[in-house]
């Protein structure tokens, strides 16, 4: 039996929530399972403003995906940020929208809705001025300033996708994905500002551009000050053009199936794929979701700590809240500078009351003492989210304990880049909790469980998590691939969308999120392809074969495990390991770095050719007495080489 904790007392300030209780919570769940197309097209009417209101939910169907994807809203016509400004100037432009807490402590600027408005609108006219039009891409390479929202947000209002790419990816990275979106405008700043570290940002975005010509302009924001590289004619300074710009912009109306993102993330195999979000969609989910699962009051002050190149700082910094009037926080900096107390320290100050993290900051942050959190009145908080990874149930009672001082909902979320928002979570403060499971699936979600012999598993059991109906918010395809798009994600199971992670599912109904079963690696939340380490392995010289799993780790969740096979004539040495960082750093990004290198003298292959990823992973656990059947190798000697040096963290 596992410990349930029971629901802390409702606080006395009413909620605009649409599910007051689990009765409410069962009948809107009841209702999206047999009429999804009426329950979703009436929270789409609701939540947004419309400028035609559709008339119908959904087209197609996880069957016909081969044929193209699925549409919602197929006739509705908005622009998505009348729904997130326009409204809420009419109703409350003084409200903030957005606080911002720079790198320094109490480095602060606030906005109100009226000014992010003003803001948007001027950045807008500035990126037409610059020859941008509806239905282009523009990249966004950018720390976490207010700048990135509204760039986001001007993109939108003139009907241009945005592809925001997390600003600690390598040139490489950046080149890969300007092409692969073909944008023809980059927006960047001069230099970034992380935990006293200054992040060469225009720089990077300098290499990545090297001989594309189809670049226009990059966009350039002043962050720092700092003296940067400038190349005439194409780069054009934020102040210079924005300031001045008019404070009007009129929004320009897309389909509600028009795309409105794209953001690439990695996969078992191949370069990242850009993941295909719409407008009318992707926001009538991300702002049901965000209210119903925080809870989310008018005085709130919400703060998500992510960063904006992830899917979570789309949906629930930018998207999610502003459509949904709330306060929204961006934080530059990380949860250790100046010390482990920064978010507490933030908490006090800003008075947040629904604060959302990843475990793995909530897992560094318990191990550096509860003194840190103590030191601050923590008072205003009542939910406590997480994301990006399972949280072990240490970690989940130390944030219910500890920072919500036993009084607070944790809500741990489980979603994906690919469902757009929340798909399994809590609802705070309804749902009853168990320390590190997801508990029950949000309305309009239908996870199943597929076992061994890919049949749906019944009741209670272990298996992989799949998803049997489509919601408004799911990714429609991917960019310029919608082949690589149902090879991935429906081919596995045909009629049912494939998550990549595996789910034990109890008697209680409760989900629990086991990991992912396929070749993506969650470190630190932050989702890699061992496909895009091993590639950027084997381009070093030295370097014939090169095999990447995950293994357990104690604060990253997963740590990267390479082994390594030389060409003839090389041995290890500390010069190799070292360019064996540099190269991932430089292919991937600075987030990404191995952890343990092992150098052996082949890998584990069947007879076809075929490396058996299976017994590098169990000597990467930890387990190499856990191997099974290893008869169908073409050499067994290697595995002897693998066990007897496999390596471990000090
Ligand atoms: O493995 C799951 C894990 O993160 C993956 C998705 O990563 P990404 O697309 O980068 O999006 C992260 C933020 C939504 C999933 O396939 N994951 C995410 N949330 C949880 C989780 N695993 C367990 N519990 C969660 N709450």
């Amino acid at each position: 039996m596992s410990e349930i904790y029971p629901v802390p007392p409702r606080v006395s300030t009413r909620s605009d929530s649409p599910i007051q209780d689990m009765a409410q919570y069962r009948e809107a769940y009841a209702r999206a399972q047999n009429d999804p197309e009426g329950f979703w097209l009436d929270v789409a009417r609701r939540r947004l403003r419309w400028m035609k209101e559709p008339t119908h939910g959904l087209d197609g169907s996880y069957h016909t995906i081969d044929e193209g994807p699925f549409s919602w809203f197929g006739d509705g016509v908005l622009n998505v940020t009348e729904s997130c400004l326009d409204r809420h100037v009419e109703t409350r432009p003084s409200k903030t929208a957005i606080i911002w807490e720079g790198d320094e402590p109490g480095e602060v600027r606030k906005l109100s809705y009226r000014e992010l408005h003003k803001q948007v609108c001027r950045t807008a006219n500035a990126l037409r001025e610059l020859g941008l039009k509806k239905g282009e891409r523009v990249i966004i390479y950018m720390g976490m300033v207010p700048e990135a929202a509204i760039a986001m947000l001007a993109c939108a209002r003139l009907g241009a996708i945005h592809s925001v790419v997390f600003g600690g990816f390598s040139a490489e990275a950046v080149r890969d994905r300007v092409r692969d979106c073909g944008a023809e405008i980059v927006i960047t700043q001069d230099k970034g500002r992380r935990g006293g570290k200054s992040i060469p940002l225009k720089e990077v975005v300098d290499k990545a551009l090297e001989g594309e010509q189809h670049i226009k302009h990059v966009l350039v924001y002043r962050r720092t000050g700092e003296e940067v590289p400038w190349v005439e004619g194409r780069d054009v300074w934020w102040h210079e053009a924005v300031d001045g710009a008019e404070d009007l912009c009129p929004a320009v109306p897309t389909m509600a199936e028009d795309p409105l993102f794209i953001l690439y993330t990695s996969g078992s195999t191949g370069k990242p794929k850009g993941v295909v979000h719409t407008c009318g969609g992707y926001l009538t989910f991300t702002s049901y979701t965000h209210e119903i699962v925080f809870d989310l009051r008018e005085h709130d002050v919400y703060a998500c700590v992510a960063d904006i190149g992830w899917i979570t700082g789309h949906s629930y910094i930018v998207y999610g809240p502003l459509a949904n009037r709330a306060t929204t926080l961006m934080f530059e900096s990380i949860p250790t500078y100046p010390d482990a107390g920064r978010y507490w320290d933030m908490v006090e100050r800003h008075g947040i009351t629904i604060f959302y993290t990843a475990p793995t900051a909530i897992r560094a942050l318990a191990a550096q003492g509860d003194e840190h959190v103590d030191k601050y009145d923590r008072r205003t908080l009542r939910v406590l989210g997480t994301v990006g990874e399972p949280i072990n149930p240490d970690a989940w009672r130390w944030y219910y304990e500890i920072v919500g001082d036993g009084r607070c909902n944790i809500v741990d979320t489980y979603w994906q880049t690919e469902t757009g928002g929340v798909t399994i979570s809590p609802l705070a403060p309804l749902t009853a909790t168990k320390p590190g499971s997801a508990t029950l699936p949000l309305p309009g979600i239908v996870p199943l469980l597929m076992d061994d012999s890919d049949r749906i598993l019944r009741g209670p059991g272990e298996g992989r998590l799949c998803m049997a109906f489509p919601w408004p918010g799911q990714a429609r395809t991917v960019w310029g691939d919608h082949p690589r798009f149902v090879a991935t994600y429906f081919n596995h199971y045909k009629g049912y969308y494939f998550t990549g992670d595996g789910c034990r599912r109890d008697t209680d109904g409760y989900h629990w999120i086991t990991g992912r079963v396929d070749d993506v690696l969650n470190v630190s939340g932050h989702r890699m392809g061992t496909a895009e380490f091993e590639s950027a392995l084997v381009a070093v010289d030295e370097v014939a074969e090169a095999g990447i799993v995950g293994f357990p780790h104690p604060i990253k969740g997963q740590g990267v495990y390479a082994y390594i096979v030389l060409q003839p004539g090389f041995a290890p040495n500390d010069a190799l390991e070292a360019k064996l960082h540099r190269a991932v750093r430089d292919q991937i990004g600075a987030h990404a770095r191995v952890d343990l290198f092992q150098f052996v003298p082949g890998l584990p292959k069947t007879r076809s050719g075929k490396v058996m990823r299976r017994i590098l992973r169990k000597v990467a656990e930890g387990e190499p007495d856990k191997l099974g059947d290893i008869s169908t190798l073409a050499d067994p000697s290697v595995v002897e080489a693998i066990v007897s040096g496999a390596r471990s963290l000090p």
